[in-house]
């Protein structure tokens, strides 16, 4: 069932749980989310999970897709997950939808309902404007998909891709700085607590050399490991908005 946030007390228990929501966002379907990530106006999640530190942009669609941590969604994405089949009589719901038409008619047989194909956005991924990701693509963690792309395979890590379809643009880094980043796993550390320490590398320009103080950070547990409360949303029998920890 549906859920809308247009009440500002319901907003404000929303972000008392770490999840900022304006008035106009869509929530159907099952919806898991770590303390904290954002979201903007005109959003419609369907199925959809996001991580801590992440945030999604104005009129973005997610429906069955999982978005990692740290990653920035711009406007008008979408990431739909599920298909139409295109070897049948024809691509419309009615055929293997129950609840399709059902509001009109009533129960009727149906196929087998079409699989759906799940998206994986991968932690510290930059999705650019406009783009469209296809049902079952993978995005690597670190990824850049360039404003309009239409991403129809999967993005290894840390690869700059654009256009239609989306080819590599180039890397962001070198083999070997991607392979150190991957094994640290820095996402699964207490970065903003590190940030507020003041004790931060300067890392814009990221090398071997500023990557190995991330490291130390990690080793010496100046950035000590973090799992961000997650939780889950949901419509309850009663009809009220429900949230529990997962
Ligand atoms: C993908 C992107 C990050 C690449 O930036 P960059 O590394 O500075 O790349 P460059 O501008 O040097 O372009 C490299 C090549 O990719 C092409 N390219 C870059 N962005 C492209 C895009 N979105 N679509 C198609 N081609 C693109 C360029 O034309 C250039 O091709 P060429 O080498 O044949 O001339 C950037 O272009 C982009 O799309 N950013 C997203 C902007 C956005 O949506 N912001 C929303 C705010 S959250």
């Amino acid at each position: 069932m549906a859920m809308f946030f247009t009440n500002d007390s319901m907003r404000a228990t929303l972000a008392s749980y770490g999840l900022r929501t304006p008035p106009g966002v869509l929530i159907d379907g099952s919806f898991h989310f770590e303390d904290p990530c954002r979201l903007a106006a005109n959003c419609i999640l369907q199925h959809a999970s996001i991580a801590a530190y992440s945030y999604i942009m104005h009129n973005v669609q997610l429906e069955h897709t999982e978005v990692g941590r740290y990653c920035s969604i711009a406007r008008n994405v979408t990431c739909l997950g599920s298909t139409h089949p295109t070897t049948s009589l024809s691509t419309s719901p009615v055929f293997y939808d129950k609840t399709s038409f059902n509001w009109r008619f009533g129960d009727i047989p149906v196929f087998e309902p079409e699989a759906t194909r799940k998206i994986r956005i991968g932690h510290d991924v930059w999705i650019g404007a406009n783009a469209v990701v296809s049902p079952g693509v993978t995005i690597g963690q670190g990824a850049v998909i360039g404003a309009n792309a239409v991403v129809t395979n999967d993005v290894d890590p840390y690869m700059i891709v654009a256009g239609v379809p989306a080819r590599v643009v180039r890397s962001r880094f070198s083999d070997r700085l991607i392979q150190r980043i991957l094994a640290s796993n820095w996402t699964d550390y207490d970065i903003p607590a590190w940030l507020k320490s003041n004790s931060m590398p300067d890392t814009r320009n990221l090398s071997e050399k500023t990557f190995a103080s991330v490291e130390n950070a990690i080793n010496s547990g100046v950035a000590p490991p973090i799992r961000p409360q997650a939780y889950r949303l949901f419509r309850r029998q009663q009809g009220d908005i429900a949230i529990e920890k997962i």
